[in-house]
């Protein structure tokens, strides 16, 4: 039996085999190098980082039906709400020395450690900077091939929007995890994902795809959106 398979035929992810189950990974750019505690799996001559779905709205969202190929080598990224680097750390992976991910993230703390990935992984720009705010970043970052977001915070549709107009190439592609009770506590969340599609929608922003992720991610949607 194989004991690494590719996600889709044309898949930078891969499912690997373990003693104790099968994981997502993904070839590490950086091998030797743990990023926040995952395994390290040798096969066939190459390094993969098991990527845990439980910290990674898009591994989730793999999971979960989208089409691997959203993200792939030599791609151009803006990553809005970068955290530590964990799902980043992936992305980084995936689109390999040719890439690019432009790492945004608004504690300080959290963008620390961001530079500290980034002196490793020379594909990752970490900018402190607030998403709400793209024109202040905008010194920073080029055309992109994908915008993803997972900021989990009010307006996330708002955001979202102002940074595709700003960044997404005409053929690029967007991903963002709308976050339900981020956005209202009392409100039912199909509403609440109901009413972000709407704000995305009215931006002349197609929605082409929703992935409900709630199953690893309690009250999650994903969208996928294109120009
Ligand atoms: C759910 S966590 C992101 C986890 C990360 N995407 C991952 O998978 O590894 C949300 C992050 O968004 C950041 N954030 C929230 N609002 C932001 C904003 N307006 N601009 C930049 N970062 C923001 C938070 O500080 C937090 O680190």
């Amino acid at each position: 039996m194989d004991t690494v398979q590719k996600l889709s035929e044309e898949s930078p992810v891969y499912w690997i085999d373990l003693p104790d189950g099968r994981s997502l990974a993904t070839i590490n750019l950086t091998p030797g190098e743990r990023v926040y505690g995952e395994r390290l799996v040798q096969r066939g001559g190459v390094e993969y980082r098991t990527w845990d779905y439980r910290r990674s709205k898009l591994a989730s969202a793999f999971l979960s039906g989208l089409e691997s190929s959203l993200v792939k080598p030599g791609d151009r990224v803006l990553y809005l709400g970068a955290a530590t680097g964990t799902t980043v750390s992936h992305v980084s992976d995936i689109i390999g020395e040719e890439g690019i991910v432009y790492a945004v993230e608004f504690s300080p703390r959290m963008v620390r450690n961001l530079s500290l990935l980034a002196n490793k992984r020379k594909n990752i720009v970490p900018i402190l900077g607030d998403a709400r705010y793209p024109s202040t970043y905008s010194d920073f970052v080029n055309e992109v091939d994908l915008v993803y977001e997972d900021v989990a915070q009010p307006f996330q549709a708002e955001i979202f929007v102002k940074n595709i107009k700003m960044f997404l190439a005409r053929k690029g592609k967007a991903f963002i995890a709308i976050k339900a009770k981020s956005i209202s506590q009392v409100e039912e969340p199909r509403k609440v994902f109901e009413e972000q599609r709407r704000v995305i929608a009215s931006a002349d922003i197609t929605v082409s795809e929703e992935i409900n992720i709630s199953k690893y991610h309690k009250d999650h949607m994903v969208f996928i959106c294109k120009l």
